[in-house]
C-alpha cells in the first residue's frame, strides 16, 4: 500500500535523492503513482507523477531544485483513480502546506463539505487525503505541530500523515493512527517512514511511533507527543536486518531470491526456539500447563498466504495438542461475532504485522477477553506490539509481494507451537514429540535439495504457461498447500486458478473440467494417496492434463499423471513445508514466461493497510 518517506538534514540539498531512494525501497508495498514535496526558496516545490517512480525521477532530474528537507509518497489508489492530480503530496489552496497520507480518512465527505461550504475551499483531487492539507492550512497560525493536532481531532479513520509548512522549512510533523509510522535517527539528519526498508541504508536506530502519537522531526531532534500533547520517552529500536537483505543480490527478482532463502529462514526460525538439548523453548511467551489447560478453543486469524499457514496450524494444533482450533479469515472473523471469552486463545499470523483486517480482528478478540499470541515477521510491527505474546518468524525482510519465505517460516512456528502445547499439556507422547521435531530439523537440508530441482519445474512451466485455467486439488494438509499454490499462481501470473479439496470436486467443480483444464494434484499424503489417485482418474477421464506432486518413492504416479514433481520423503504431518516450494517455483517461472511484473503484480500491495 502507500509508502511514506520524510527527510530533514543540513545544507541545501540531498533531500531529493534520499527521498526518491527511500521511495524505491518501498516500491514492493505496491503503488500506482509517486510524488515529493521539497522545502525550497521560502516555499514548497511539489512534483508528482502517475506510474513508476522512474517517471517522477525524470521530472526531478530535469529540475535543479533540491532541498535539505522534504516528504515523499508512493500512492496505492483507494479514493480516485491513479492520476497526477490524485497522487500525493497534496497541498492547501496557496501551496504553503503539503501533506502525504497513508490510510483512509473515513469522514472525508463530511469534512470536504464543511471546507467547501464554510470556507470556500475548492478541491483539486478526488482523494480523501486532500482534506488534511486544507484543514492544516486552515488551522495554521505559525505552528505546524499545533495545526496538525487540531486537524487530527476532526478526522476519523486510519492514517499516517507527514506534513510540511513553507514557513517552517526546518520541521516535519507526522501523526499516526492505525497506519505504520517510524522515525529514524541519521547522522546530522532525521527521517520518517512507513516501513523499515526505506531507511535501511541510512538509519539503524529508529523510534516506533504508536497510535495517536504526533512526532516533530527536525535535523537534530525527534520529539514524540502523546494524544494529550505531552512529550513521551521512547526506547530506540535497533534494526538488525542487513541492508543487503533488502537488495536483490544478483537474483532477477526478489521472489526468486526469497524462495531460495527458505532453508536459511527455516533453520533460523527453528534454532531460535530450540535449546541446547534440542527442546522447544518459548522464551518470552507464557504458555504454562495451567494456562493451556484453561484454553478451551483456539482461533487462528490471518489473511491470504498467512491464513493458509493458519490452516496447517489448525491441523497441527488439533493433532498434537488436542485443543479445538478454527482458522478464520481476519476480514470475516471481525464481523461474524465469533464466540470469544477468556478461555479463548487467538493466534494472529501476519508477515507484515500491519494488515489492517488482522489488526482489527486482534483488537476485537482482545476486547472480548481473549488472549492473543501472534506469529509475525516484522519486529515491532503493530500486530506484534498489540499482542500479548509474539512468536517471531526469522525470515528476514520479505520484499516480493508474493509471500514465500514468510509462509514456510510461519509453518515452522505453528508446528513448534502445536508440539509445545501438546507436550506441556501432557497429551503428546515423548516419542511422537521427538519424531516430529526431528522431521522439522531435517527440513532445511531437504529444502536445499528440493531447490536443486528448479530446472525440472522450469520445464513444466514451459509446457503450461499459456494455460488459462488451472485447478489445484489435494486431500488433508495438501488442501492448504493447494490453496497457497493457487494463490501464488494467480497473484503473479494472472492465470485463473482455483483450489479445492479433491473429494469435493464431484460436488460441482468437476463440471468445469475438460480438455483445456490443467490440474495440479497434490498427493503428498501416504494415507490418502490411493484416494487422490482416484480423483486424478476422474479428471483425466474428462481430458484434463495432470501434474502430480508426490513424495519420492510414492508408487504408481507415473502411470496416471502427465508430469510428476517429486519432493523428498518425509512424514505426512510436515509435507506442507516442502510441497509448497515447487508450487512457488512453478508460479514464478510461469509468470516469468508470461512477461509479468513478478515482484510488483498489478492491483496488489505487500502490506494491506486498508479494509
Ligand atoms: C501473499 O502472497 C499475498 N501477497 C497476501 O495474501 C498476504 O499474505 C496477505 O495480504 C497477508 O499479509 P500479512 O502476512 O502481511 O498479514
Amino acid at each position: 500500500m502507500c509508502g511514506i518517506v520524510g527527510y530533514i538534514g543540513g545544507g541545501s540539498s540531498g533531500a531529493k535523492r534520499i527521498i526518491t531512494d527511500g521511495l524505491k525501497r518501498l516500491e514492493y508495498r505496491g503503488y500506482d503513482s509517486a510524488g515529493i514535496a521539497l522545502a525550497a526558496d521560502g516555499g514548497l516545490i511539489v512534483e508528482k507523477s502517475v506510474g513508476r517512480i522512474a517517471n517522477l525521477e525524470k521530472i526531478l532530474n530535469a529540475s535543479s531544485a533540491d532541498s535539505h528537507a522534504g516528504i515523499g509518497h508512493t500512492r496505492w489508489a483507494t479514493h480516485g483513480e491513479p492520476s497526477d492530480a490524485n497522487a500525493h503530496p497534496h497541498t492547501n489552496a496557496d501551496g504553503s502546506i503539503a501533506i502525504v497520507h497513508n490510510g483512509i480518512i473515513e469522514n472525508y465527505i463530511e469534512l470536504k463539505k464543511w471546507l467547501t461550504t464554510e470556507h470556500g475551499i475548492s478541491f483539486r483531487s478526488e482523494t480523501d487525503s486532500e482534506v488534511a492539507a486544507h484543514m492544516i492550512g486552515l488551522f495554521y497560525e505559525g505552528d505546524l505541530l499545533d495545526a496538525v493536532n487540531k486537524t487530527v481531532k476532526k478526522m476519523r479513520g486510519a492514517y499516517a500523515i507527514c506534513a510540511m509548512a513553507a514557513a517552517e522549512p526546518d520541521k516535519i510533523v507526522a501523526v499516526r493512527k492505525d497506519a505504520p509510522l517510524i522515525a529514524g535517527i541519521g547522522e546530522n539528519c532525521n527521517f520518517l517512514a512507513s516501513d523499515i526498508p526505506a531507511l535501511l541504508k541510512y538509519a539503524r536506530m529508529i523510534y516506533l511511533i504508536e497510535n495517536n502519537e504526533t512526532v516533530l522531526v527536525t535535523r537534530n531532534d525527534i520529539t514524540i507527543f502523546n494524544e494529550a500533547g505531552k512529550p513521551v520517552k521512547r526506547d530506540v529500536f535497533h534494526v538488525t536486518w542487513d541492508a543487503d537483505a533488502a537488495e536483490k543480490g544478483g537474483y532477477d527478482h526478489f521472489m526468486r531470491k526469497e524462495i531460495f532463502e527458505q532453508p536459511a529462514g527455516i533453520a533460523e526460525t527453528l534454532n531460535r526456539r530450540l535449546d541446547e538439548n534440542g527442546e522447544i523453548k518459548l522464551d518470552g511467551i507464557s504458555l504454562t500447563k495451567q494456562e493451556l489447560d484453561r484454553i478451551e478453543r483456539i482461533y487462528i486469524v490471518a489473511c491470504g498466504t498467512a491464513s493458509h499457514a493458519g490452516l496447517v496450524g489448525k491441523f497441527a494444533i488439533e493433532k498434537f495438542a488436542r485443543i479445538p482450533a478454527e482458522t478464520d479469515i481476519a476480514s470475516e472473523f471481525r464481523y461474524r461475532e465469533p464466540y470469544i471469552d477468556d478461555k479463548t486463545l487467538v493466534i494472529c499470523i501476519s508477515q507484515s504485522g500491519e494488515t489492517l483486517d488482522t489488526l482489527a480482528a486482534l483488537r476485537e478478540a482482545k476486547s472480548k477477553g481473549a488472549r492473543v499470541l501472534s506469529v509475525v515477521n516484522v519486529v515491532g510491527s503493530s500486530v506484534a506490539r498489540e499482542s500479548d505474546d509474539v512468536f517471531y518468524t526469522w525470515a528476514g525482510p520479505e520484499i516480493a509481494v508474493a509471500s514465500t519465505k514468510a509462509f514456510t517460516t510461519q509453518l515452522i512456528c505453528m508446528y513448534l507451537l502445536a508440539l509445545y502445547m501438546g507436550r506441556t499439556r501432557g497429551i503428546l507422547p515423548d516419542n511422537e514429540y521427538k519424531r516430529v521435531l526431528s522431521e522439522l530439523g531435517e527440513m532445511p537440508d531437504k529444502l536445499t535439495k528440493l531447490l536443486e530441482d528448479e530446472p525440472k519445474i522450469q520445464n513444466i512451466a514451459k509446457k503450461i504457461y499459456k494455460n488459462e485455467r488451472i485447478f489445484f486439488i489435494g486431500r488433508g494438509v495438501d488442501v492448504s498447500v493447494a490453496l497457497e499454490g493457487s494463490l501464488k499462481l494467480k497473484e503473479i501470473s494472472y492465470i485463473h486458478s482455483f483450489a479445492i479439496a479433491a473429494g469435493e470436486l464431484k460436488h460441482g467443480t468437476i463440471a468445469l473440467i475438460d480438455r483445456d483444464s490443467l490440474v495440479v494434484a497434490l498427493a503428498s499424503q501416504d494415507r490418502l494417496f490411493e484416494k487422490l489417485l482416484s480423483n486424478i482418474e476422474e479428471v483425466k477421464a474428462r481430458g484434463a492434463y495432470v501434474i502430480m506432486l508426490a513424495k519420492t518413492g510414492a508408487g504408481g504416479m507415473d502411470k496416471r499423471a502427465d508430469d510428476v514433481i517429486l519432493i523428498p520423503a518425509c512424514a505426512d504431518d510436515v509435507t506442507p513445508i516442502l510441497a509448497v516450494v515447487p508450487l512457488q517455483l512453478l508460479a514464478y517461472h510461469v509468470a516469468k514466461l508470461r512477461g509479468c511484473d513478478i515482484d510488483k503484480p498489478k492491483n496488489l500491495a505487500k502490506s494491506v493497510t486498508v479494509e
